[in-house]
């Protein structure tokens, strides 16, 4: 392969459905020259609940698919598939693709900013019981303290377009009125469905706490990363492609909110 042909290979993205299509657009943005293959896993959504083996055989198979489209990286943008399935994916993906998250530049961009401070988490079961950002921020060394509260409602409120209206403002209220989400600097939102009702979010908090938002913190380490490697497309050539597993037309109805453009749905079974 020359080396034009290795930098226009796409980037591989997937999540257990849209929400990660909010990444997806900031790469987009950030990086207007790069081609996107999206993987939506919809037949399994949400993966909030699963458990982290069901997640793991997910993740492999969709990596089949991402490698045998030659793509050069390989983005979880979920943070449930994150905790449950990087190690894996990355081991299984070797040298055929970079594997990277939605975790690892968020803890950095925490531990860069919010040193000595109390942090608040939200996210699904999935990534708040697994305990893997408190771990990453322990590593850190950073004197942070981090409190997690699972908001398993909030990514399929969002997923039935229940966002910016009375009821996602009383079950967001719900939640962020737990004990352990006061006095806290910044909150990250640890889970790629969030950016949606991040502007509901920073109302709760009157403006008073940062709101970590994951998608444009992950686009720079993305453009960090091709930079780096020398790996950035020169031109945008082909389109982007979207996957789901399970196709719908509400879904991609919804896929325009997240994406905040049109987008085409491709339907692509795990199983056949
Ligand atoms: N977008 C997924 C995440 O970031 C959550 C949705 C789900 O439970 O599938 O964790």
């Amino acid at each position: 392969m020359s080396e034009t042909e290795r930098k226009q290979q796409p980037i591989g993205i997937f999540d257990s459905g849209i929400g990660g299509l909010t990444v997806a657009h900031a790469i987009t943005e950030l990086l207007p020259h790069e081609q996107i293959l999206y993987f939506g896993d919809t037949a399994h959504l949400p993966y909030g609940d699963k458990s982290t083996a069901a997640i793991q055989a997910y993740a492999v198979k969709i990596c089949d698919l991402l490698v045998k489209q030659k793509c050069k990286v390989i983005l979880i943008a979920c943070n449930s598939a994150s905790t449950a399935a990087f190690d894996l994916v990355r081991e299984y993906v070797g040298s055929k693709a970079k594997a990277l998250n939605v975790i690892e530049p968020v803890i950095a961009y925490v531990g860069e900013n919010f040193p000595d401070k109390n942090i608040g988490l939200i996210g699904t079961k999935q990534t708040v019981n697994s305990n893997v950002y408190r771990k990453k921020i322990d590593d850190l060394n950073r004197n942070i303290t981090l409190n997690s509260v699972a908001t398993p409602l909030l990514a399929a409120m969002i997923e039935e377009g229940f966002f910016n209206n009375n009821i996602s403002e009383s079950i967001i209220q719900a939640y962020l009125s737990e004990p352990a989400l006061q006095n806290i600097a910044a909150l990250i939102l640890g889970c790629t469905h969030y950016p949606l009702i991040k502007y509901q979010i920073d109302n709760y908090y009157k403006g008073q706490v940062a709101i970590v938002d994951a998608s444009q913190i992950v686009a720079q380490h993305v453009k960090d990363y091709l930079e780096s490697q020398d790996l950035a497309a020169e031109a945008l050539t082909k389109d982007h492609t979207f996957y789901v597993s399970d196709f719908t037309r509400s879904f991609e109805a919804s896929t325009r909110i997240f994406f905040g453009r049109e987008v085409q749905l491709k339907h692509y079974p795990l199983w056949e």
